[in-house]
C-alpha cells in the first residue's frame, strides 16, 4: 500500500496525475464496492487534505451515506435536494464556490466553504455521488472537476 501517495511541490493536475493510477492499482484488484470507495475516500483526503470526500449511493428515491473521511454527515438526500441531489439530478457534475449562495445547500458542517459534487454512473444512470467539501470558498474549479470525472469513470 503507498504510505505517500504525493510527492511535495506539485501542481494540482500534478498531484491528480500521480494520485489516479495509484488509485486504479489500488481497486482493480478488489470487486467490493464498499472496500474500494472507502480506499478511493481516504486516497483523496490523504493526498490533498480536503475537510470531507465521501460517497453517496442512490438507493431508490434517496442518496444514501457511503464510505468518507471527515466528520459525521446526514445520512440521506433526496433526488434534486441540496449539492448532490442536483448533480444526481442533473446528471452533470456541480462546483460552488461559496455554498451560502446556493440554494437549498445542505449544511452537513458549518465549516464546509465550497464543494464539489460528481456523478458516477452505472451504464446510463447515476449510480451515486463522489462529493468533497473544502473549509475554504472556491476550492474547486475545472481541473478538480475533469481529473475527478476521469476518477468516478474507473469505479
Ligand atoms: N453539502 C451537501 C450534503 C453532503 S455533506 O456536505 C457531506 C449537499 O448540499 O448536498
Amino acid at each position: 500500500m503507498a504510505e505517500h501517495l504525493v510527492v511535495e511541490g506539485q501542481t494540482k493536475a500534478e498531484r491528480y496525475a500521480s494520485l489516479l493510477p495509484q488509485i486504479k492499482a489500488l481497486i482493480e484488484g478488489e470487486s467490493n464496492l464498499v472496500a474500494n470507495l472507502a480506499n478511493i475516500a481516504a486516497a483523496l483526503h490523504e493526498a490533498f487534505g480536503f475537510w470531507w470526500v465521501g460517497f453517496y449511493l442512490v438507493e431508490g428515491d434517496e442518496l444514501v451515506l457511503g464510505p468518507f473521511q471527515g466528520p459525521v454527515a446526514c445520512t440521506r438526500i433526496g433526488r434534486g435536494r441540496g449539492v448532490c441531489g442536483t448533480a444526481w439530478q442533473k446528471g452533470q457534475t456541480v462546483i460552488v464556490e461559496d455554498v451560502e449562495q446556493f440554494p437549498g445547500h445542505i449544511a452537513c458542517s458549518s465549516a464546509s466553504r465550497s464543494e464539489i459534487v460528481v456523478p458516477m454512473w452505472k451504464g446510463n444512470k447515476v449510480c451515486g455521488v463522489l462529493d468533497i467539501d473544502s473549509e475554504k470558498l472556491a476550492t474547486f474549479d475545472e481541473c478538480d472537476q475533469e481529473w475527478l470525472e476521469k476518477l468516478c469513470q474507473m469505479i
